[in-house]
């Protein structure tokens, strides 16, 4: 594996720099002098509309830009990822969750070491969605012979956030008469809420654990087996036998995971195990079979779009010229807003409630990918990294935080996605209630952008003490991404879009994208304190003294 490119030694570095010195920001300026600038900076990509015109950016910014990432070699780096090659150095690992949605019978077939992954993938595919049928289906039954009505997925991090924000943006295409619900926190009140007001008989767990050994994972796995068990006996409609204990698991459980041997310690049939490998990152694997419980809610056809989705992106960003390449162009603006205008987060406002879950789902791909200090090779990072990603739906978020946004002291550049046609549309009083919502999508995106001038607040009649606090200064960067309606296809762009951005920036900076080891610390340092915390006096001595006492607190208040 070479060396990263530093970008900050780069030409194109060396011109941003300068560029950034003599820009004045202007998109009042900008768009009256050119009355193309609209269209010019507005690209197609799959289903979506994507205007990047209210950035804080000209032409020579994205030249500079582009010159950057081809200095970088972001084509080179996609090419690597696509062929197989083990660009995850840190783990050994190829990166291949593009190889995921390829066509069934792609032309030439990705083979990978000898070994054909298109294949492999299909393998899998029509796995899950001969499992998903049966469920659907009915043909499916639990241990006393009734149909599955919840679907219960138990996952975190990757294993969870992907599934449950898709199935909550996908909401209108679940099956009648099935529900999914997701346990993701060892917090029991999870598990415990969850399954409350669920029959046994009916519900299925599906464990979702790459690894399968993730500890919040297996303990609400051990924790739902019971529960279902002992409700089952409890009631008397399983006999108290080993047996028909077996019986039950094998029945109400089913696991995605990579590690297939662990699986089956668990006492899941390994029949009911769907694989995948690991070239697939936790953050990176909703479109591998840790999406069954999609495919099982939104059935195989549904699922299939989806991931057609995915591919229609991924085509987009192995052909697409730099300068039209739309992961490429957001991946580099917020390298732009980073590394030279100084912004520290990036939120993410969808204009649609069954989006709810999407800046969640973002913070995973984007911090876990890019929070980092270290470049590929172990050297420290030569500037500064990933962004904090954060947001809430469109319009809820403009009644608490857009205040800081038009307003505040910080740069903040935001997306802005919404559908053209709603999943429910709704009039009041003859008024499209759809049309009011994306008013306030196009009236905010807007205001950041073109402000409003004291002069302009001054017309109003506004008295002079209070003309400052009601001046917005505008500038304010946004990108809008419009698409017809929220289908599983377009949810699959929406998803494909961000982790290529998320890839091109880790690309810019150097950094290995696909690792996380970030996260083991903390894991580590909980599976030492936990003797302490249930009375071992020894594991406690050996607690800092901070540690220690909020321990003895702990122990103190804990009835
Ligand atoms: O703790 C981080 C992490 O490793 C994520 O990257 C991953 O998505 C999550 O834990 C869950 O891991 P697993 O699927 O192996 O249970």
């Amino acid at each position: 594996m070479s060396a990263p490119v530093d970008p900050t030694t780069t030409q194109a570095w060396a011109g941003l720099t300068a560029h950034k010195d003599t820009l004045a920001p202007d998109l009042r300026g900008w768009f009256t002098a050119d009355p193309d600038r609209a269209a010019r900076f507005t690209f197609t990509l799959g289903d979506l509309h994507v205007d990047l015109s209210k950035n804080l950016i000209t032409d020579a910014t994205v030249q500079l830009l582009v010159a950057l990432a081809e200095q970088v070699q972001v084509p080179q780096r996609f090419a690597a990822m696509l062929a197989g090659e083990q660009i995850n150095v840190t783990e050994g690992r190829s990166v291949l969750h593009t190889a995921l949605r390829r066509p069934r019978g792609a032309q030439p077939a990705l083979v990978v070491d000898g070994q054909d992954v298109d294949t492999d993938v299909r393998a899998v595919l029509d796995k899950v969605y001969a499992f998903a049928e049966q469920v659907r289906s009915g043909a499916w039954t639990g241990v006393t012979g009734q149909p599955i009505a919840t679907v219960v997925n138990i996952g975190i991090g990757g294993s969870d956030l992907g599934p449950v924000m898709v199935y909550e943006a996908l909401h209108p295409y679940v099956a009648g008469g099935l529900t999914c619900r997701f346990i993701s926190n060892i917090d029991p009140s999870d598990l415990a809420d969850t399954v409350e007001d669920l029959d046994p008989a009916t519900t299925l767990f599906i464990v979702a654990s790459k690894t399968f050994s993730t500890l919040e994972t297996l303990t609400n796995a051990r924790l739902a087996r019971e529960w279902l068990l002992e409700r089952l006996v409890g009631d008397g409609r399983l006999a108290n036998t080993a047996e028909a204990r077996s019986e039950a698991v094998a029945r109400h459980f089913v696991a995605v995971s990579t590690a297939l041997d662990k699986v089956a310690d668990f006492g899941i049939d390994p029949a009911n195990a769907f694989g995948f490998w690991d070239w697939v990152g936790g953050r990176y694997s909703v479109s591998s079979a840790i999406g069954t419980s999609l495919a099982v809610a939104l059935g195989p056809e549904a699922f299939e779009d989806f991931l057609a989705g995915f591919h229609t992106v991924d085509a987009h960003v192995a052909t697409t010229p730099l300068d039209r390449n739309v992961p490429v162009l957001m991946g580099l603006l917020n390298v732009w807003y980073t590394n030279f205008l100084g912004a520290h987060t990036h939120a993410v406002l969808p204009y649609d409630q069954h989006l709810h879950r999407f800046p969640a789902y973002l913070q995973q791909l984007t911090m876990e990918s890019n929070g980092k200090s270290v470049r590929w090779d172990g050297t420290p990072v030569t500037c500064d990294t990933g962004e904090v990603f954060w947001g809430e739906p469109g319009t809820n978020g403009q009644h608490a935080f857009y205040q800081l946004i038009h307003q505040g002291t910080r740069l903040v550049p935001a997306d802005f996605i919404a559908m053209a046609n709603p999943a429910n549309p709704l009039t009041d009083s003859g008024t499209d209630v759809h049309g009011l919502f994306l008013s306030n999508f196009f009236a905010q995106t807007r205001a950041l952008a073109f402000g409003k001038t004291a002069d302009e607040v001054r017309a109003e009649g506004t008295a002079e003490a209070i003309v400052p606090a009601r001046v917005f200064t505008g500038n304010r960067p946004t990108t809008s991404i419009l698409a017809p309606a929220l289908t599983p296809g377009v949810v699959g762009q929406l998803i494909a879009l961000y982790e290529h951005i998320t890839f091109v920036q880790g690309i810019v900076w150097g950094i290995d994208s696909f690792d996380q080891w970030g996260v083991e610390l903390g894991k580590q340092l909980a599976n030492q304190i936990a003797p302490a915390v249930v009375g071992d006096p020894e594991a406690l001595a050996a607690q800092d003294p901070s540690t220690r006492l909020l321990i003895e607190t702990y122990q103190a208040m804990r009835r």
